[in-house]
């Protein structure tokens, strides 16, 4: 135990001099010692908004499961963390995140500026874009083409924004939705003509919901996003930990083994 007390208070003091050259707190110190003898585990609150199938959504009994799910699990049995996952509204993930009520998002959150001064962000760990959702004819066949019609987007998310972007905002041909799935049915129910959302989600509700004569689109001029975890901006130190946890999942195999229980084959 003496050796381990000395090791970590070595530890300390590197860390110390290559991080923190000006101040290394008593407090600190004495925190780590402690956990040093006595490793507890982190406790981490990580919010997302389960209606985002593949990436996040409730089983029958209400419990979130997902690709994320599996994700984030993996990573806190990496790095030996504690985690309790809560299901929020997409609003909610960002305000919980803001006021320090939970550490880490994990809910398909494009990794973009206007979000980057507000939040800390991981390393991107997987590929999206937005796609268009159309019935088979529709004179819609680029982004461009939704002009004059009515158009379903989950609110705040990358896909609203391409759309008010070339729509304008305050656009009443803009149907907002709260959540993604309900804004599908309503393309099926004819409420809307056509919606814009993120491209896994689109192609895994379309298999899950069988509606023949659908189509996507994929326009080369709608830009590639890249899904980050999200924390708060005070958070650079746990975020340099989520990086880490991501390269030892991905150098282990095992987001390979998950990416493929999910979307079947390996990128
Ligand atoms: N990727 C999009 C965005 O960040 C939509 C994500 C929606 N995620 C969710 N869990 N509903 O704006």
């Amino acid at each position: 135990v003496f050796l381990i007390i000395i090791m970590g208070l070595l530890v300390v003091a590197c860390g110390g001099k290559t991080e923190q050259p000006t101040s290394a707190p008593a407090e600190k110190k004495d925190e780590q010692a402690q956990s040093a003898s006595a490793p507890e585990k982190k406790t981490y609150k990580v919010v997302m908004h389960a209606e985002f199938p593949p990436f996040e959504y409730l089983d029958p009994s209400g419990k979130p499961v997902g690709f994320e799910v599996d994700l984030i699990n993996e990573m806190a049995k990496e790095m030996g963390w504690n985690i309790e996952i809560k299901n929020t509204s997409w609003d909610g993930v960002f305000e919980e995140i803001g006021s320090g009520k939970a550490e880490l998002a994990i809910s398909g959150i494009t990794i973009k500026p206007d979000r980057e001064k507000l939040y800390l962000f991981s390393e991107p760990y997987f590929q999206a874009k937005q796609l268009i959702l159309v019935p088979e004819g529709s004179p819609i066949k680029s982004l461009q083409d939704i002009k004059g019609h009515k158009v379903g987007v989950m609110t705040s998310t990358t896909g609203a924004l391409i759309v008010s972007d070339l729509l304008g905002k305050a656009n009443k041909d803009i149907l907002q939705y709260d959540e993604m799935p309900s804004m599908v049915e309503d393309l099926y129910n004819k409420r809307v003509d056509v919606v814009v959302a993120d491209n896994a989600f689109l192609m895994e509700h379309m298999k899950k919901n069988p509606k023949p004569g659908y189509v996507t689109i994929d326009d080369p001029n709608i830009p590639k996003e890249n899904y980050g975890i999200m924390a708060n901006k005070k958070d650079t130190e746990l975020i340099k930990q989520v990086n880490e946890a991501l390269k030892k999942v991905k150098d282990s195999g095992k987001y390979d083994e998950i990416y493929k229980k999910y979307f079947g084959e390996v990128k």
